[in-house]
């Protein structure tokens, strides 16, 4: 079939909603991001002038600083477990955990990087005594994970308030391109926003890494706002590409770099109000 997007994945995705109909909004990310030929197989993901993400870390290291205070705070409070092995999940190109390292030398923690992006991997190898990992290790020492800007990458459903009640959206094909088909919703009410996104991504996550017998903390940090900005270019969901937002609004043509978690004021520092770009130009 002839279909509008990256390749491999874009037939992925199309090939299943041949077999089985629409599919909801978490189904279309996980997809695209994270099967073959996705988003996170193409190195690289990261800082710098051609990559997708700046984050707090890489713009002053107090950042790690005062992530250094909140991890020590919650060392004493898992009640100084010897041996604790510290876990950045999603930990990008490293910047975090270069500035964090020395800050914690004292704790003697072992720590470990786990990333999905190749190239991200690449660049954390560089790190002396870091172990990298491509998937969460199995619950047992106790343990301290670290999420910076992760929770919003993982996938999410959408439920949109319209005229017609409740409706979710979800990923349907017309003439080998994805567009937005809104289903009825019956599980829950939306908000007086017009959009609200449900993060079960971030939830099996959370759940995930904190399975186990032995203490484990977790400490998230993502940013966001708790009113939608009530301009659907602005919102909550959209895609981004060389640090350029796409509005959600715009028909998800290129199953490509979704993420959630930007603040309207963020959004605009961001040039997501400025930007008119398809989703289907984005990397
Ligand atoms: C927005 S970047 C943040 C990187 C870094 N934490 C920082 O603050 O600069 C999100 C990172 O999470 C990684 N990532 C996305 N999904 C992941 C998953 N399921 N497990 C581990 N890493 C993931 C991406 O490859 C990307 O490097």
């Amino acid at each position: 079939m002839d279909v509008e997007g990256p390749g491999a994945v874009a037939r992925t995705i199309a090939d299943e909603i041949d077999r089985h109909g629409p599919m909801r909004f978490d189904r279309y990310m996980e997809l695209a991001l994270y099967s073959p030929g996705g988003y996170y197989e193409d190195p690289p993901v990261g800082a710098g002038p051609s990559g997708d993400f700046v984050t707090s870390p890489h713009v002053h290291p107090v950042f790690a600083q005062l992530l250094a205070e909140a991890i020590r705070d919650l060392h004493e409070a898992m009640g100084r477990p010897d041996g604790f092995e510290l876990i950045e999940a999603g930990a990008g190109d490293g910047t975090l955990l270069r500035a964090l390292l020395p800050e914690l030398a004292d704790l003697d923690p072992r720590v470990s990087a786990v990333e999905r992006s190749a190239g991200a991997r690449a660049s954390l190898a560089t790190i002396d005594g870091v172990a990298i990992r491509d998937t969460m290790p199995d619950a047992g020492d106790p343990a301290l994970i670290l999420a910076h800007e992760l929770l919003d990458n993982l996938p999410f459903r959408r439920l949109r308030s319209t005229g017609d009640g409740p409706r979710e959206v979800h990923v349907g094909l017309v003439d080998g391109g994805f567009v937005e088909v809104l289903e009825p919703v019956t599980l829950l009410a939306t908000t007086d926003e017009d959009e609200t996104v449900v993060p079960t991504g971030a939830r099996s996550f959370i759940i995930e890494a904190l399975a186990g017998p032995a203490p484990r903390a977790m400490l998230a940090v993502d940013y966001g706002s708790d009113r939608g900005s009530g301009d659907r270019r602005t919102d909550t969901p959209r895609t981004v590409s060389s640090r350029t937002c796409s509005p959600r609004r715009a028909p998800p043509t290129s199953p490509r770099g979704w993420t959630s978690g930007s603040s309207p004021r963020r959004s605009r520092r961001r040039g997501c109000e400025r930007s008119r770009r398809s989703p289907s130009t984005t990397r």
